[in-house]
């Protein structure tokens, strides 16, 4: 399994990147807002960074729109792929940019159609929301084991990135559901490391060993 960090944030990026975890980044306009720095200077940044993948997003909505981004974006560097919203006018630019070899990711996926749909068009990675889906009240790590099922099932190529990860058992969720990558938020990801009983046994082993030690 791939692990990529969803986050604009150079420091966040470089301080997992060099414990060798970063497999790729996605971004979203929200995250790069957040960061108040120039879009194409962020994005060049954490290219970079990490060798891997790298996803950048659209703002047109309209299919022209798209495709004069996705070419711009696409020239920034050469691990950049472009990030694509799940509509008609996006999957007519998926199809288009395959052809030219321009990779994509089409995201902000809800359902199994979005995301066979996504895939037969020619995405490179489909990412479906996981986060937002439980917030309606539905099972986002339920849609992630359907993709996965009917992705093999059919022989495409697509990845399934796990998307809008919220917690720990959102990133273990997806790895048992079969997610190709998960992309975890730099603030969740120092969580995945820590736990309690690993800290309470730290203090342990130090305890017993300085009374060793003072008792020598
Ligand atoms: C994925 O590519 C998106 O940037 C992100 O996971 C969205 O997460 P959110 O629902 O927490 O905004």
């Amino acid at each position: 399994m791939k692990f990529f960090l969803d986050t604009a944030n150079i420091d966040e990026i470089k301080r997992i990147n060099d414990l060798g975890l970063v497999d790729g980044v996605t971004t979203n306009p929200s995250l790069v807002a957040k960061e108040g720095r120039d879009f194409e200077e962020v994005i060049k940044d954490i290219a970079n960074t990490v060798s891997g993948p790298v996803s950048a997003e659209v703002v047109g909505l309209e299919y022209e729109e798209m495709l004069s981004e996705a070419r711009q974006l696409a020239k920034w560097a050469d691990n950049v792929v472009v990030k694509i919203p799940m509509t008609e006018a996006g999957l007519k630019a998926v199809n288009t940019l395959s052809q030219e070899g321009i990779k994509t990711n089409v995201t902000l996926i809800f359902s199994v159609a979005q995301g066979l749909l996504a895939a037969k068009a020619g995405a490179t990675y489909i990412s479906p929301f996981i986060g937002r889906i439980d917030d309606m009240g539905q099972d986002g790590l339920k849609l992630i084991a359907e993709l996965r099922e009917v992705l093999d099932t059919y022989g495409y190529d697509a990845e399934i990135i796990a998307a809008s990860i919220r917690h720990i058992g959102h990133f273990e969720g997806a790895a048992l559901a079969g997610a190709h990558i998960a992309t975890v938020p730099g603030s969740l990801f120092p969580k995945l490391w820590g736990h309690v009983l690993t800290d309470k046994g730290i203090a342990g082993f130090l305890k017993d060993w300085q009374a060793y030690q003072e008792a020598k």
